[in-house]
């Protein structure tokens, strides 16, 4: 599947200089999103993922279906103020501001195989967050996937040093 001619890029969104890659004209093509899901859950078919945790929002849209694709549960990693239970939380900078994540403090157990899960990874703050989260909760990170990797802001290289493995379907 060709997924890079499915991404809209919006210029200058939200701010100046910001090549804003929008997911959802691949999402809103049945076929592309399918094979989306496909591509993204193949690599982990035999590995016995028990949960995958995906990033509020975009990585709750491919998280979901991976789940039930892989036959796992589903974890939240959510933004500030969403959780109802006791949280941890990890802060951390975007290309265009800051934010946080939550997790449950009983989101996983100690040893559980989780693939983490999100849209796009750019400076890969986000997701170097969802792993400080995971790690709290002594999960085993089994991979981070997603649909758009931006490799020149460096977020994937800074997952890999970490010692995650990182996959995605676009570059
Ligand atoms: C976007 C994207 C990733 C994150 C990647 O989320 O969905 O989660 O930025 O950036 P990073 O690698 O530099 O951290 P954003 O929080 O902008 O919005 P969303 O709530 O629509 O997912
Ligand atoms: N999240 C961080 N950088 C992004 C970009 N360039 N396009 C879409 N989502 C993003
Ligand atoms: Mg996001």
């Amino acid at each position: 599947m060709d997924y890079k001619s499915k991404i809209r890029t919006i210029p200058d969104y939200p701010a100046k200089g910001i090549m804003f890659r929008d997911v959802t004209t691949l999402m809103s093509d049945s076929e592309a999103l399918a094979a989306a899901i496909e591509d993204l859950c193949r690599p982990f078919e035999r590995m016995n993922v028990s949960k995958v945790a995906g990033i509020d929002a975009r990585g709750f849209i491919l998280g979901g279906a991976m789940a039930v694709r892989l036959g796992a549960g589903f974890l939240p990693l959510r933004k500030p103020g969403k959780l109802p239970y006791e949280t941890w939380s990890e802060s951390y900078a975007l290309e265009y501001g800051s934010d946080a994540l939550h997790m449950h403090t009983d989101g996983v157990e100690e040893g559980e195989q989780v693939l983490l899960v999100d849209d796009l990874i750019a400076t890969g703050g986000t997701a170097e967050a969802g792993v400080k989260l995971l790690r709290k909760g002594k999960a085993d990170i089994v991979a981070a996937a997603f649909l758009i990797d931006l490799p020149d802001l460096g977020g994937a290289r800074t997952l890999r040093e970490l010692g995650v493995e990182v996959m995605s379907l676009v570059t």
